[in-house]
């Protein structure tokens, strides 16, 4: 036995704050959570209980990186504004220092029926007396993983390796104050029979009490297997394993803080279906962290996903033309009719085999198209033949390092992107560079408006940087997009996502970490780091035909708008800039809702935090002819302070979302003093950016490109801040 203190340094976290000066750091949110100081990372324990919604959170009580993993916690009636509270869980240490148990991600749940035996008599005048029953506390009980970074034993006998991860519990008989770690921890020591040299990266329990079967289900990762583990358990303390899942759609990287609950089908009370949501790093949507979700069905103890959930990459849409599968690697680009310059020239597709990169995968048959020579110092271009548009998709393979086309710098000598693009009259309509990986995974383009011109497609690589290449393949034209997986988010910043228990099926809401680990570490503020994303309602609504998870920000937010601060309709809009006065501070702060048609115009948007030369902007719109909303991130700021080779954090994040030319296009546009988060009109589409821009670019400018737009109104509220 080893004597116990935690890993404090000093209590920081106190109840009350100084009324000047609070929260106004340069970049500090104003409408999010986010710690007093000190670091944090995933929401966890997310749990509705007497009228409070209970956040905890991944918290470093020592500093304002990553590490001395303890529960931060915070309450709100409102989700809005919200109370810091002190740790819940604390970092523990032995007597020399050493660090026995950090407390990991996890969720809480409210014992409603004292299933554990944790509750402990009220004693309070009403439940005396004679003849009067006992009342009892609810206890509230955490399930979260140990990780334990030295071997010790455990109070309860556990003998512990360096590096273990296990689930363990904790129960608190007030609210969530105060919390006593249960003696028979950890409650899950190992994974399960095949598994057991998974001991080190078993993690993120979510459980919920499953109605149907009256049982607690637990779901827990095998992160580095892309496992997800179902465990039941009536008492929260002996767990069974019910089955497995996994890997499925985006499957390269690190599965993570997975979560599954029921949502109402289109509003129909009588038709339910589950949604397994899951964190993935690195692999996301954009590098490195992402959150996916998968559509199924779930009886107590197996996930069966729906099959139109399911992205099988092997396949393609039926009916597909394969343009070029790069099969032929004993022909050069030119006898197929691509053409070459720099490095290129004389080559062809290869055997993916003899491609020298550290794991390259996701390809398929043999061949691959490749910018890896000699390493990465190959420079040039491989251009298509001419081809006509026929179909609304085109979908390919691609991966390497993130080097994106950036039409600000394309043909200069900053020029260092490595990408794939598609060239209609002269232009790059679409572009899409790798994800910092070699594995390959499906990307789409909507080509709709671009049915009937000539195109090409473009390989560039101008750079001979860490990671500078792509490998590209089976590029085909298709009328429906061949995906990699459903994206909750599409945007760089939105990780970790857990709904709140306690909740019923049509109020669930959930909280993303507002961060990425491709550079989370290093986002340059001072006292604290991170912040949590708008708390967020998701339900299932059929969109073309599909089944979506769609999401928008809690309605209560709304308690923090201003009056309208400005509202404005063009009945046409004509091509170029048009300024939005909105006063300080609310030019950093706000919400603005964006409404137009199409017309005539390519392009409709909005330019944020921007300066009288625009040489900072963040640019969000909707492109008609792509047929996607976008966040454009190239110019918002301060991205120096990345230390990740390729830096992912410039890059223009899309999210493809079809119109037809009748539809009025709604963005819902939130902007905090260092994020931004986008939402179309239904929240099929969200993304979620951080950005640093200095504090004099506060402009805001309509805009609108190659015609004339119809219908267009901006209405932009303050929003007042939530911690002052
Ligand atoms: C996700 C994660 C979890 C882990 C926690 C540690 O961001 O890596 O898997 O429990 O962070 O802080």
């Amino acid at each position: 036995m080893v004597a116990l203190t935690t890993c404090l340094f000093t209590v920081l976290v106190g109840f009350g704050h100084l009324a000047r000066a609070y929260y106004t750091e340069e970049y500090r949110p104003q409408f999010h959570f986010s710690p007093e100081m000190n670091w944090m990372n995933d929401p966890n324990g997310l749990v509705y209980h007497d009228g409070k919604y209970h956040l905890f959170y991944q918290y470093n009580p020592n500093g304002t990186t990553w590490g001395f993993m303890s529960w931060g916690h915070a309450v709100s009636t409102d989700l809005v504004h919200w109370e810091h509270l002190p740790i819940a869980l604390e970092c523990e240490s032995d007597s020399n220092g050493n660090v026995l148990e950090m407390f990991f991600s996890g969720s809480a749940v409210v014992d409603v029926d004292n299933t554990s035996g944790f509750a402990v008599p009220v004693h309070d005048k009403k439940g005396r007396g004679r003849g009067k029953k006992k009342r009892y506390t609810k206890p509230m009980i955490a399930i979260y993983t140990s990780n334990y970074p030295t071997a010790h034993t455990e109070p309860g006998g556990a003998v512990i390796r360096e590096g273990q991860q296990s689930q363990s519990i904790a129960y608190s008989n007030d609210d969530g104050l105060t919390w006593t770690q249960y003696e028979g921890n950890p409650v899950i020591e190992s994974p399960p029979p095949g598994y057991e040299d998974q001991w080190n990266q078993f993690r993120d329990p979510y459980v919920f009490w499953h109605e149907q079967t009256s049982k607690w289900i637990m779901v827990a990762f095998l992160a580095m297997k892309q496992k997800l583990l179902i465990y039941s358990s009536t008492n929260l303390k002996d767990w069974s394993l019910e089955s497995l899942f996994g890997p499925e759609n985006a499957r390269f990287g690190q599965w993570e803080c997975p979560s599954l609950f029921p949502l109402h089908v289109d509003g129909s009370r009588s038709n339910e279906k589950w949604v397994l949501m899951m964190a993935i790093n690195p692999g996301g949507l954009v590098p490195a962290s992402g959150t996916q979700y998968i559509i199924g069905e779930f009886d107590g103890s197996t996930f069966v996903p729906d099959q139109a959930d399911i992205y099988d990459p092997t396949q393609i849409p039926s009916g597909s033309i394969v343009f070029q599968d790069f099969e032929s690697t004993s022909s050069t680009f030119e006898d197929l009719g691509w053409t070459a310059t720099g490095d290129f020239v004389g080559l062809g597709p290869r055997q993916a085999s003899t491609v020298d990169v550290w794991d390259i995968r996701g390809y398929l048959g043999t061949g691959v198209f490749t910018t890896y020579l000699f390493g990465d110092v190959a420079k040039g271009t491989v251009t298509s033949p001419t081809f006509t548009i026929t179909k609304d998709y085109i979908s390919f393979l691609i991966a390497g390092g993130s080097y994106p086309y950036n039409p600000l710098t394309a043909g200069t000598p900053d020029d260092n992107q490595v990408s794939f693009s598609l060239v209609v009259d002269g232009e790059i309509v679409h572009s899409q560079t790798g994800g910092n990986s070699e594995a390959l995974v499906w990307r789409s383009w909507n080509v709709a408006g671009y049915v009937g011109q000539e195109a090409q497609l473009l390989i560039t690589d101008a750079n001979t940087g860490p990671l500078a290449h792509i490998h590209v393949d089976e590029i085909i034209f298709s009328d429906t997009p061949k995906d990699e997986a459903n994206w909750i988010d599409y945007g760089p910043d939105y990780y970790a996502a857990v709904p709140f228990n306690g909740l019923p099926s049509d109020d669930r809401v959930a909280i993303g970490w507002m961060n990425n680990w491709a550079y989370a570490q290093n986002i340059p503020t001072t006292t604290w780091r991170s912040a949590m994303s708008i708390p967020r309602k998701m339900s299932l609504k059929t969109i073309n035909n599909k089944l979506k998870l769609v999401q928008q920000p809690v309605s209560t937010l709304s308690s923090l708008y201003t009056r309208t601060l400005y509202s404005r309709t063009y009945k046409t809009l004509q091509s170029g800039q048009t300024n939005v006065p909105v006063p300080a501070p609310y030019n950093t702060r706000m919400k603005l809702t964006l409404e137009f048609k199409r017309g005539t115009v390519s392009q409709v948007g909005i330019i944020l935090r921007s300066n009288s030369t625009n040489s900072q902007e963040t640019v969000i719109g909707y492109d008609f002819l792509g047929q996607y909303v976008f966040v454009d991130r190239f110019k918002s700021g301060d991205n120096a302070f990345v230390t990740w080779q390729p830096n992912p954090y410039p890059g223009r994040f899309v999210a493809t979302m079809p119109t037809k030319t009748t539809d009025v296009i709604t963005l819902n546009i939130f902007l905090d003093w260092s994020s931004v988060e986008v939402f179309d009109g239904l929240g099929q589409v969200a993304i979620t950016s951080q950005i640093f821009p200095l504090d004099d670019s506060a402009d805001v400018k309509l805009y609108s490109v190659g015609g004339t737009a119809s219908s267009v109104s901006v209405d932009v509220n303050g929003i007042k801040s939530a911690w002052t």
